[in-house]
């Protein structure tokens, strides 16, 4: 059975979950590897809408197990709400979730200073979730963070936690002139997580390996987007992982050879929330036109998204980076409508064409989209499921992008019901 590697191609938002949970109703495991609750993705079953942060969207799908890889930072207060909500809503949890042993805990310092350091930012902010992922990440590079395993030896947690919060106490007194956090209340805090934690925890990496071994197929959960990448991304204007293929192999603990298929999620237009540069951003009325008939706010924090057309410079870029074998192209219902839709094919900057991806901030600051425009097609899509069904100029524009990417469209999403999917064979 394959395992399969579902990755975003922008800046995240890119309804992964949408294409996931299709997936996943043919896996026997779904693993998120990478982030913590600065995700948030959205499942729509029927009348009752589900918005999954740290739990992967493999749960959903009764007998599927839900793995949080060694990548991901875990939040456990975060979690323990998040998987008690789910129970309430009738969703069947236990025995299909488990979390690593080695997977790094968010700790409340981790929330402080995320938005204390967006307030000395000022103006250049990166706009960030404010979950902590940032900071724990930093903890983690820095080798002053604590993991899920450390709870279960508390004498080990208390003394780490009280030589990271010496670091920590001086830096809110000395520079943010905040009062200092209290180590044991911190320390009673999570040793009392611990025990509610426990019958979660495993070698999710023995496991994984295991499952693989006996021919099970996976699914490896992308978050963010591969533009939001540490470091293939907009830096940075980017969240601390590797929100691209690379961060699922290490963050889930899989050899990289072992996966058999990575599908790029693409969203039929481009979005993004938080600062940073942005080159096919619509100021205009098309801009909240794709705003409110997206429902474009975030899953996260409710911001509103910014809104622009699809940029193939950028879905190059990634496409090619992530080794991408199909793309599942999303929200295509929403350019419905349109009289024409327009694709960036290159830019302009500083007087020259440009078809690579800038690394600078700087160079995609001045970037100035070229667009190809193409014809726009009326009424609605919801209702196809062949590639057939779709206008001939709804074909025009995913043929557009397919050449373009030089990689096939396999899977289209023509609205927000788990039906509302057309499925193609590759060539
Ligand atoms: P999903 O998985 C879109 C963005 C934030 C901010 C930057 C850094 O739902 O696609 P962070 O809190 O990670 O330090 O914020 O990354 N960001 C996302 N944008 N979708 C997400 O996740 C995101 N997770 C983080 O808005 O610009
Ligand atoms: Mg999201």
């Amino acid at each position: 059975m394959p395992t399969t590697c579902v990755i975003g191609l922008q800046w995240g938002d890119e309804a992964k979950a949408r294409v996931l949970d299709v997936f996943s109703a043919e896996a026997d495991c779904v693993v998120r590897s990478q982030g913590g609750s600065n995700a948030g993705h959205t499942v729509i079953i029927g009348e009752e809408k589900f918005v999954l942060h740290l739990v992967p969207t493999g749960v959903l799908r009764p007998g599927v197990l839900s793995v949080i890889g060694n990548g991901v930072v875990v939040d456990p207060k975060f979690l323990l709400e998040e998987i008690a909500e789910l129970q309430q809503r009738g969703v069947q949890v236990e025995g299909n979730l488990v979390v690593s042993d080695r997977a790094h805990l968010v700790m409340p310092y981790h929330r402080l200073f995320d938005s204390l350091a967006e307030g000395r930012r000022g103006q250049d902010k990166i706009g960030t979730t404010m979950k902590g992922v940032g900071p724990c990440y930093a903890d983690k590079s820095a080798r002053t963070g604590l993991r899920v395993a450390d709870l279960y030896q508390p004498g080990f947690f208390r003394e780490r936690l009280r030589a990271a919060l010496e670091e920590k106490n001086a830096l809110l007194r000395g520079l943010y002139g905040q009062p200092e956090l209290e180590g044991d209340a911190i320390a009673e805090e999570y040793l009392g997580y611990a025990a509610k934690l426990q019958p979660l925890v495993h070698d999710t990496q023995r496991l994984l390996l295991d499952l693989l071994d006996a021919g099970k197929h996976i699914i490896l959960e992308g978050a963010q987007g591969t533009l939001l990448d540490i470091d293939h991304g907009t830096y940075p204007f980017v969240t601390s992982s590797n929100a691209s293929v690379f961060g699922a192999m290490s963050g889930a603990g899989l050899p990289p050879h072992r996966i058999d298929e990575v599908v790029g999620v693409m969203k039929a237009y481009t979005t993004r929330v938080g600062g940073g540069p942005f080159p096919t951003e619509l100021a205009d009325e098309v801009g909240s036109l794709l705003r409110d008939a997206g429902n474009e706010f975030g899953a996260t924090t409710g911001r509103p998204r910014r809104c622009g057309w699809l940029d193939l410079v950028a879905c190059q870029y990634t496409a090619r980076l992530n080794g991408i074998d199909s793309i599942a192209l999303t929200k295509l219902d929403i350019l419905s409508g349109l009289k024409t839709v327009k694709v960036s094919g290159a830019y302009r900057v500083r007087g020259k064409t440009v078809t690579s991806f800038p690394a600078a901030v700087g160079d995609l600051e001045a970037a100035r989209p070229v667009y190809e425009e193409l014809p726009g097609w009326p009424g609605r899509l919801g209702e196809a499921r062949e590639f057939s069904d779709l206008p001939r100029e709804a074909q025009g524009y995913i043929e557009h992008l397919e050449e373009a990417l030089d990689r096939p469209i396999t899977l289209i999403c023509v609205g927000p019901e788990r039906d509302q999917v057309i499925r193609r064979k590759p060539g």
